[in-house]
């Protein structure tokens, strides 16, 4: 299916690797220009390497792909994005927002400092980044934006508390907004809800589990798995391609929404 998006531009944020890497790649691979960030310039570099050679087997024109070494979470770092020199200034078509989740812990040792960091990358900056794009979208007639957000938006972990509610003030923030006049000129809003995907967050994540229980990598892993109906942990490049077709002209119709991907690991029916 051809995704009717070569030659827009894209902003995709946390893309030296991981989900935002997996959404980057496939945007690329259908010819949309794209200006990645991360705050590890040298990583961000070798991700742009990637995905220039990725580009090169589109069909249409070279994808231009700009890295901006940058942490999102700043002011500076946001500027530093919609000012890069050859990219589209604010004037982006699609932006994919996404940021480092907050540390996992008990609720009782975080202070007002801790939640307003988690706060400030998870909710404060996707709606920045929003602001300061959808107006331009709405006047081209056309915008994507896709927040990548977490699974434990619809069913919140104890530990991920942090997580749990400033990524809840985001999703009640896009399903107003994306019903806003917004809808009306083709410009969607969507955030897309992770489970267990095969990134180095969730390495992190499966090494701390091992650590704390005594038990193998691998029987973390394998014990993990066994509780995702689909029997294992999804990978960067299929999310991606979730995310290009939200992209894509073919999802104008599909806004407002919370898509989570996760292996039939939620149970419940809504
Ligand atoms: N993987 C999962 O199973 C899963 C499940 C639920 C939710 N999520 C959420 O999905 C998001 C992506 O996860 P992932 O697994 O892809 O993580 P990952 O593999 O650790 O990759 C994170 C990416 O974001 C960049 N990044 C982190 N903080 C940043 C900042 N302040 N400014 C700019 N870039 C930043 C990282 O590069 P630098 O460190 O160089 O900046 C890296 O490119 C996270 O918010 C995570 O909590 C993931």
């Amino acid at each position: 299916m051809d995704l009717g998006i070569a030659g827009k531009w894209a902003l995709v944020c946390g893309a030296s690797k991981g989900l935002g890497f997996g959404c980057a790649q496939a945007l690329v691979r259908e010819g949309v220009n794209v200006v990645i960030n991360a705050r590890n310039a040298d990583a961000l570099q070798r991700a742009a390497v990637k995905l220039t050679t990725a580009g090169a087997d589109t069909a249409g024109a070279q994808p231009v792909v700009l890295a901006v070494a940058a942490d999102i979470t700043t002011p500076e770092g946001r500027a530093a994005v919609l000012a890069v020199p050859g990219g589209p200034g604010r004037d982006f078509d699609i932006v994919v927002t996404n940021a480092g989740g907050p540390p996992t812990g008990d609720f009782r040792d975080w202070d007002r400092d801790a939640w307003i960091k988690a706060v400030d990358a998870n909710m404060l900056t996707p709606i920045e980044l929003i602001k300061a794009t959808v107006d331009g979208m709405a006047a081209r007639g056309f915008g994507r934006i896709v927040n990548i957000t977490s699974s434990a938006v619809k069913a919140p972990i104890d530990i991920l508390g942090l997580s749990n509610g400033a990524r809840s003030g985001l999703t009640g923030f896009v399903a107003g907004a994306a019903r806003s006049k917004l809808a009306a000129q083709g410009v969607t809003l969507n955030n897309l809800l992770p489970g267990k995907f095969d990134t180095d967050r969730l390495a992190t994540t499966l090494g701390a589990a091992a650590t704390k229980t005594g038990k193998s990598l691998d029987d973390v892993r394998g014990a993990q798995q066994a509780q995702i109906p689909a029997g294992r942990f999804g990978t960067p490049e299929e999310f991606g391609a979730i995310c290009a077709f939200l992209c894509s002209v073919h999802a104008g119709y599909i806004t407002g929404q919370n898509l989570l991907a996760d292996g039939g690991a939620y149970p419940g029916v809504f």
